[in-house]
């Protein structure tokens, strides 16, 4: 579904990706693993194609999308016609608006309106906490909550493959399993899951394959069982 082949990105003269090649195939959901700067958030700004000024630039390699060349694509392109959805690192949903308002914004650019007040329902019974809160400002939610609502979000855009940036980042043991316990709902429900983590420990709980980056390179890759059981894991990454 996904395929990056030696990818190389660069901010201004620095190059932080040296040649990454990775793939998601379709109904899998996959896990990109490593720690702080390595470079997981990079990739992910990279698939989505976000604009300057924040961009990474691609100076080799590709990304394609079921065999669509994603390079020269414009951001909203990429979630609006190929349904791909980010939830990005911090959640960055809008605190003035409430709970139902943040989700209506991410199905602008649907018309399948049967669909879409189908996903409000199933997003509300995924995330019961959403469903008491739905009328409620979102500056106001817990940070759980909040990373619960950005997930909702990315599913109400409908997307079919969803890209998701550390997650479990803030949340308690407790909710953090609840938080991917829905994802790998949703992930069988159909939509392909990429899901960066710095927590290995509940990435390989959940996801079916995983990448291990490091300053820039992947440095590991397999089956999360295989994954959770090489030694180096255990020591660097693995509580
Ligand atoms: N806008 C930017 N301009 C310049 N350098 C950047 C920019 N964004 C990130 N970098 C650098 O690129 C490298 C990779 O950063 P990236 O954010 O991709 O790491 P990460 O793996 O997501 O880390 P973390 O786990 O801390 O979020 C880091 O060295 C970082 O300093
Ligand atoms: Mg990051």
């Amino acid at each position: 579904m996904l395929k990056i082949e030696n990818l190389h990105v660069s901010y201004g003269n620095i190059e932080v990706l040296h040649g990454i090649s990775l793939h998601v195939n379709e109904g899998e959901m996959v896990a990109l693993l490593g720690a702080n700067g390595a470079g997981k958030s990079t990739t992910l700004m990279s698939i989505m194609r976000l604009p300057p000024p924040e961009a990474p630039r691609v100076t080799a390699g590709s990304i394609t999308y079921r065999g669509v060349d994603l390079l020269p694509v414009a951001p909203h392109i990429v979630v609006a016609k190929h349904g791909i959805g980010l939830v990005p690192e911090g959640r960055r949903v809008f605190g003035n608006l409430t709970v139902f308002e943040n989700l209506k914004l991410a199905t602008y650019a649907r018309k399948d309106m049967v669909q879409v007040s189908k996903d409000y329902e199933r997003v509300f019974s995924l995330f019961p906490r959403l469903a008491d809160r739905r009328n409620q400002r979102v500056e106001t939610l817990s940070g759980g909550e909040q990373q619960m609502l950005a997930t909702g979000r990315a599913f109400m855009c409908g997307a079919k493959f969803i890209l998701l940036d550390e997650p479990s980042m803030g949340l308690a043991p407790l909710l953090m399993q609840e938080l991917f316990k829905v994802l790998k709902e949703i992930n069988r429900s159909g939509a392909t899951i990429f899901v960066v983590e710095q927590n290995a420990n509940i990435a390989l709980k959940y996801a079916h394959r995983a990448y291990l980056m490091e300053a820039g390179y992947i440095v590991k890759e397999g089956t999360a069982k295989d994954m959770a059981n090489k030694e180096e894991m255990k020591k660097a990454y693995l509580g």
